[in-house]
């Protein structure tokens, strides 16, 4: 579903709660987002389930991802991710997950004890695809030997401060989907004068670049968030207009490496 082109271009969720929260996702899905991102730690499943119970698009087309992580010990057992995914489902009122992530492994028994939950999950048919998010290339490895079928989609960030070219490689090489988090680096693109001239070349904005040169990049499903309306709308423009070769050397040769999201605890290699 992701290679569909109504699906390429996601709808980020953090922080979009209450009524303003719901509105920004009505207004996303009335023109033409249809593949939203929210997760359990987001505390917004209620809004994104009201938005898809609003609107007049069919459930059926619209490809809904959430979360799942457990941070603290007591949690880390496989009820606490049979129950969540439940609460998940009932908060969205859906049925059936499109694709639900483990948000974000502490360490390897982490991982162990949440990826066979949901290959039962799959089987139960309560999730349609798995994936995995904050996952290392080893963690990728371990994930594909857990998984049965492997992993449909990894989220990690990614945006020009970022490329992310190994981790990409080790996705590709696994044939799932890269769902690009952060995609317009939480605004800093704004700052890059190598974007802005782009951006003027193209008469859009700085982060349209970004996600059309995410766009651009194979298999790579960018899901940007805003709760303005202006903006949410002239994200569009991303799947407007195409990048050529110099604006692609351009933005692939920014030498500037930058995580949006790095807590002390992780360790990315
Ligand atoms: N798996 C994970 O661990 C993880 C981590 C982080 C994020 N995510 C997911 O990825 C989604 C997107 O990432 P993100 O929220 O970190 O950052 P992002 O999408 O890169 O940036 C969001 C910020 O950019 C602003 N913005 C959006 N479009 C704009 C535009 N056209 N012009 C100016 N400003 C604009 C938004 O403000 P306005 O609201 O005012 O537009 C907001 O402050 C999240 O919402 C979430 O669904 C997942």
């Amino acid at each position: 579903m992701l290679d569909e082109d109504e699906y390429r271009l996601g709808f980020g969720t953090y922080s979009l709660t209450d009524e303003d929260g719901i509105d920004a996702l009505v207004r996303a899905i009335e023109l033409g987002y249809r593949h939203l991102d929210t997760a359990r730690l987001y505390g917004n499943e209620e809004e994104v389930g009201e938005a898809i119970a609003r609107t007049d698009v069919d459930r059926d087309d619209l490809f809904v991802a959430t979360k799942i992580a457990h941070f603290e010990e007591p949690e880390r057992t496989p009820e606490y991710v049979r129950n969540g995914v439940e609460e998940s489902l009932s908060r969205l009122g859906i049925d059936t997950i499109d694709l639900l992530y483990h948000h974000w492994p502490r360490n390897r028994d982490d991982i162990e004890t949440v990826l066979p939950v949901f290959n039962e999950l799959v089987d139960a048919g309560r999730a349609e695809h798995v994936g995995v998010s904050n996952y290392t290339p080893a963690d990728l490895e371990l994930a594909a030997d857990l998984l049965e079928p492997s992993p449909y989609a990894v989220q990690a960030e990614m945006h020009p401060f970022l490329p992310q070219e190994e981790l990409r490689t080790a996705v590709r090489d696994r044939d799932a989907y890269f769902v690009a988090y952060s995609p317009i680096a939480q605004g800093n693109v704004f700052e890059s004068p190598e974007i802005s001239a782009i951006a003027d070349k193209h008469d859009t904005n700085e982060a349209a670049v970004s996600l059309a040169w995410l766009l651009l990049k194979d298999a790579v499903v960018p899901i940007p968030r805003s709760k303005t309306p202006d903006h949410i709308r002239s994200n569009r423009e991303a799947l407007e207009f195409e990048l050529d070769d110099t604006d692609i050397e351009r933005i692939d040769g920014i030498d500037r490496q930058a995580r949006c999201e790095d807590p002390d605890w992780m360790e990315w290699e």
